[in-house]
């Protein structure tokens, strides 16, 4: 059966992997969070103390990772070599390893088939920086979520103040400012919205709201409503 594949890129904190999380569930299909298997990689090069920024070096650690994705009751689990990594993965030190690793076409290779396999296997909302651009570019629906840097930074800060990590928002902001501006400046697979994405600036929405924004685009598109209840 062919598969719904819904592409939601931005920059971080725009609030893409929640509503993503939220419109799959309303929609009954899988939710796929790209950037958690960015992470796992940062995690893996951290561990080898190898310098992210530094290609060969990274692509040299490829052949040591294999990667699943597993989906359990707490929802998309990356495997490293078998081991779950769970919280490890989600720290400031990692999404600067995670942006920094990602900048390598080797490291972006790597993950592109795993990328699209679960597409085609699953309906899916797919959410990162280059989905609609280069992994799916044939995605029923494509949207860029973006928000006003401050409102950005604020939803990371609590977000992590939340998960018990201490940090200020003014550290947040420059270090999401900082991710940002290497994650949209790159030579490959840049942070961008496709020609035919739709841009969605959820500044001051919450949640609810934005979810309701996607699934009106969602039935627009495709005719497809969630089910009732
Ligand atoms: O979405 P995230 O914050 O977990 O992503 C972490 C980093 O991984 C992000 O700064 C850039 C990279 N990434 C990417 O290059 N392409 C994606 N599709 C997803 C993430």
């Amino acid at each position: 059966m062919k598969t719904l594949n819904i592409a939601l890129d931005g920059p971080g904190g725009a609030g893409k992997s929640t509503i993503a999380r939220a419109v799959a569930a309303r929609l009954g299909i899988v939710y796929v969070d790209t950037g958690a298997l960015y992470r796992t990689i940062g995690l893996y090069v951290r561990r080898q103390n190898v310098d992210p920024a530094d290609c060969a070096a990274v692509e040299a650690l490829l052949p040591g990772i294999s990667l699943e994705i597993k989906y359990e009751d707490d929802g998309q689990q990356v495997y490293l070599n078998g081991e779950r990594v769970g919280d490890a993965i989600r720290t400031p030190e990692m999404s600067h390893y995670a942006s920094s690793v990602s900048v390598h076409p080797p490291v972006r290779a790597f993950l592109l088939e795993t990328q699209r396999q679960i597409a085609r296997e699953n309906s899916t909302v797919m959410d990162g920086r280059d989905i609609g651009t280069v992994i799916l570019p044939d995605a029923e629906v494509k949207i860029f979520v973006t928000a006003s840097p401050e409102c950005r930074a604020e939803r990371r800060w609590r977000e992590l103040t939340a998960k018990g990590i201490e940090t200020t928002l003014e550290e947040v902001l420059a270090e999401m400012n900082e991710r940002d501006a290497r994650d949209a400046g790159r030579d490959i697979a840049p942070t961008a919205a496709a020609p035919d994405a739709l841009i969605f600036d959820n500044t001051g929405l919450d949640l609810e709201q934005s979810v309701a924004f996607v699934l009106g685009v969602v039935a627009g598109k495709t005719g497809i409503l969630p089910p009732r209840g």
